[in-house]
């Protein structure tokens, strides 16, 4: 039976399929490419090329493909954006998701894993945050995610279909083979930002806000690394082919750094001056956000192999050192 991956050819679902094809998984791959990229697709996956959001395409892969679970990437990510474009968010991930389960119930796959995120948690009351903590958005990324979570739960009750929410915190790096990365376009995520301007690409690095409640005054942030995350995932599919009830888990560090710490890290890493200065804040962002993910840990066996951010930094700069124009296959 094959793993469906939903969103396979982005950056966090592109390293999911690698790591499903190098544990001898079949992997399914489906992608409308809106934001991810062909050439990230490993090529002993079957891709098919379309949106979840259309249902003849999905019951074209379910009548096709023997698909057991699905794993959920195929949504939009970035939360300034969602702050200035929010209905695109409610439309593609949460929109997405009644199709996808719809679709899901009518072919009776059973299980989901899901790509939720710490965003759900809005501004938390207390640090490191648990999974049974409040969840009030801040942005309409985080309450587009959180909507789904939610969703999936009644879909549990009513059609039994179990589910797997992994709420993710800030994931950086690349695969340590230097084969795949990150490439946005345009990129908005703080690490391959840095690595852009010791790349020469861009000239400096804006910190977004320094008078944040927070020890240097810039957002505290909690880094994972991809392959790790990916990881995570198939624990995941495993716990619920084992019968287990649908659950959620943060996914991090438990280690909480901040935007100048990151700048300082990625200066070691690559050798490179990168110039930074102070900007405004950016809409949406919390001072800090920090996981406990002893759960994970204890119930999934997730064990983490990176846990400095100078090694996830460097997995990301072997990508962009390498890879200078990323994938290079946009019009
Ligand atoms: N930042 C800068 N300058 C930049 C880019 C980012 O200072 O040029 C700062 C941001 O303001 C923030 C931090 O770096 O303080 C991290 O920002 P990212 O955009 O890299 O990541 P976010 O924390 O906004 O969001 C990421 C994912 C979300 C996820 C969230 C959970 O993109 O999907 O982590 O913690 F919900």
């Amino acid at each position: 039976m094959a793993i469906l991956v939903a969103g396979g050819a982005g950056y966090i679902g592109s390293h999911m399929v690698k790591d499903l094809v190098e544990h001898g998984q079949d992997v399914v791959v489906a992608d409308n490419l809106s934001t991810g990229h062909r050439a990230a697709i490993n090529p002993k996956a079957k891709f098919y090329e379309g949106d979840i959001r259309d249902r003849k395409f999905l019951d074209k892969i379910f009548d096709n493909e023997d698909i057991e679970a699905v794993v959920h990437f195929a949504a939009f990510s970035i939360v300034p954006e969602s702050m200035s474009k929010p209905l695109k968010y409610f439309d593609n991930n949460t929109g997405g998701m009644i199709t996808l389960l719809e679709a899901m119930r009518d072919h009776h796959i059973k299980y989901i894993v899901f790509s939720s995120t710490a965003a759900t948690y809005g501004v938390p009351e207390h640090m490191p945050i648990k999974e049974t903590d409040p969840q009030n958005p801040i942005n309409p990324y985080g309450l587009s995610k959180l909507m789904m979570e939610k969703m999936m739960h009644w879909a549990d009750k009513a059609y039994g279909i179990k589910f797997v929410a992994l709420r993710y915190f800030n994931v950086a790096g690349a695969a340590p083979d230097g084969t795949i990365g990150e490439d946005h376009g345009p990129e908005t995520h703080l690490v391959p930002i840095i690595l852009q301007v010791a790349q020469g690409k861009r000239d400096e690095l804006s910190i977004f806000g320094d008078d944040y409640n927070t020890p240097d005054g810039t957002n505290v942030r909690d880094y994972v690394h991809v392959m790790d995350l990916a990881d995570a995932h198939i624990l995941a599919i495993k716990y619920l082919e084992a019968g287990n009830d649908s659950n959620a888990f943060n996914l991090g560090s438990s280690t909480g750094f901040s935007n100048k710490q990151m700048l300082e890290a990625a200066r070691e890493v690559t050798g490179k001056p990168i110039p930074a200065k102070i900007a405004p804040r950016r809409p949406g962002d919390p001072d800090s956000l920090v996981a406990a993910s002893d759960k994970a840990r204890n119930v999934l066996g997730w064990d983490p192999k990176y846990d400095d951010v100078h090694d996830i930094i460097a997995t990301a700069w072997k990508w962009h050192s390498t890879h200078p124009k990323g994938y290079d296959d946009r019009d």
